[in-house]
């Protein structure tokens, strides 16, 4: 039996408008959106302005309306509203990543207190279907880890900036064709990835965390230098937000990292979105698509919408399985880090040096770190070092001592 749906949508931007008109064009739901409620009395819409209203009480006191759809730009509203329609009986599709990172273990409460849906496929990889996959699909096959690339500004900057711009000319591009905020701290310094890598974790791992508890690290201080490093060695540099098993222990962050081409998201580029997915039988799969832009976005927010006519809530499978992982940061990573100033590099370190490259101009240094000292540096703030994260696995201790002993290939340039 399929379900009416009554809907009452917060917000008519891009993704909004994108909603109504792909509501309007699929045939297969039986859902209406009753009211739209927004901000701006005054702007211009696309449709006539009897169908807004401006009270969020216009919808939240509205006892026909049965689900709500979320889909405002600021998170704090956003959580207020979405708490409020939870208490009210009103199930609810969000796309907001930045709200459920802050607030996950509240509104999952509330949620289950009320037993009623809190769908959010939108709010990660965009068009990308990963939440309900990680949920459904691989409910029986043990997942190893994942490597997202979750932010369409950050690798479409990467994109060019690998291509040969520098970054002050690819973000640039990228605020002109409206693929970055005018202040875009929030995707290159690495937030957004880190909310959308919190919100993966726990569909894959079943782990609730805060977004303190995940270093993120972005694209901001990346010199053309750096690049060409990567270039040399056949790598490209991507954003990743990146989470791993080993044991019963699990790390995760966001930050560049040196890719080559037998990664299976070397080629994805612009504004694309990716999730590599690695588990025990099934190996590495990747999905691909749109992370962002109206009608991609809107079509994972209609899937919910689709699925909410069966009643269909995520059961959070892995937070209930027996097995306790314990998020951890103590792990060595092999890294590069460049640097106008050799004093600059040598403050982070080192545990092994492979190669050392010194000259008047730039400098840099490849070897291995401790993550739980590296993540001590506010790398975003230390505009004169860039570091990126090489294709090696992580080592607990006892496999970093195996390799430590081993005597490491040592260069020096000058
Ligand atoms: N854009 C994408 O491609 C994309 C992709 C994935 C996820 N998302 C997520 O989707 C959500 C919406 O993004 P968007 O790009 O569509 O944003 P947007 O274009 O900036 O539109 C935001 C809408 O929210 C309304 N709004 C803001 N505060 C409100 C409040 N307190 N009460 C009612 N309405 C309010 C605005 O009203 P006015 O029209 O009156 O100003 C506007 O209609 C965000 O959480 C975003 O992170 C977006």
């Amino acid at each position: 039996m399929r379900n009416k749906l009554n809907i009452g949508l917060f917000g008519f931007g891009c993704v909004g408008n994108g909603l109504y008109e792909v509501l309007n064009q699929s045939n297969l739901l039986d859902a209406t959106i009753k009211k739209i409620v927004v901000k701006n009395p005054n702007k211009a819409r696309s449709i006539a302005k009897e169908n807004f209203s401006y009270a969020k009480s216009d919808i939240l006191l509205d006892n026909e309306i049965n689900l709500v759809v979320e889909l405002i730009d600021d998170s704090r509203a956003a959580f207020l509203i979405v708490s409020e329609a939870l208490k009210r009986g009103k199930h609810v599709v969000t796309a907001n990543k930045k709200m459920i990172a802050e607030n996950y273990e509240e509104l999952l409460n509330l949620a289950k207190a009320n037993n009623l849906s809190l769908l959010y496929e939108a709010s990660v990889g965009g068009s990308i279907p990963i939440i309900r996959n990680l949920e459904e699909y691989y409910n029986n096959d043990s997942l190893s880890g994942i490597q997202g690339i979750v932010n369409g500004t950050t690798n479409y900057i990467l994109t060019q900036t690998n291509s040969g711009k520098d970054y002050e000319t690819a973000l640039a591009e990228a605020q002109e064709l409206g693929f970055a905020e005018s202040d875009p701290t929030l995707d290159v310094d690495g937030f957004d990835s880190k909310y959308k890598l919190l919100i993966l974790i726990k569909h894959a791992f079943g782990l609730t965390l805060k977004p303190d508890d995940i270093f993120n690290y972005g694209i901001r201080n990346i010199k053309t230098q750096d690049v060409k490093y990567a270039a040399e060695k056949g790598f490209r540099i991507k954003l990743f937000s990146r989470t791993e098993k080993f044991g019963n222990h699990l790390a995760g962050f966001v930050a560049p990292h040196f890719i080559k081409e037998d990664n299976v998201a070397y080629n994805v580029n612009n504004e694309f979105n990716s999730v590599s997915v690695e588990a025990l039988f099934s190996d590495k799969q990747l999905f691909l698509g749109k992370g962002a832009g109206a009608y991609p976005t809107a079509s994972a927010v209609l899937s919910d919408v689709s699925a909410l006519q069966y009643d269909y809530a995520y059961e959070y499978k892995k937070t209930n399985e027996n097995e306790v992982l314990n998020f951890t940061d103590d792990f060595y990573l092999k890294i590069y880090i460049g640097s106008e100033f050799i004093e600059a590099i040598q403050e982070i370190p080192f545990y092994n040096i492979d190669e050392i490259f010194q000259s008047k101009a730039y400098n840099f240094q490849t070897g291995w770190v401790k993550f739980s000292e590296l993540k001590q540096f506010n790398f975003n703030n230390l505009s004169n070092l860039f570091f990126a994260v090489l294709p090696e696995p992580f080592l607990n201790e006892s496999d970093f001592e195996n390799i430590a002993g081993e005597k490491l290939f040592l260069q020096v340039f000058n």
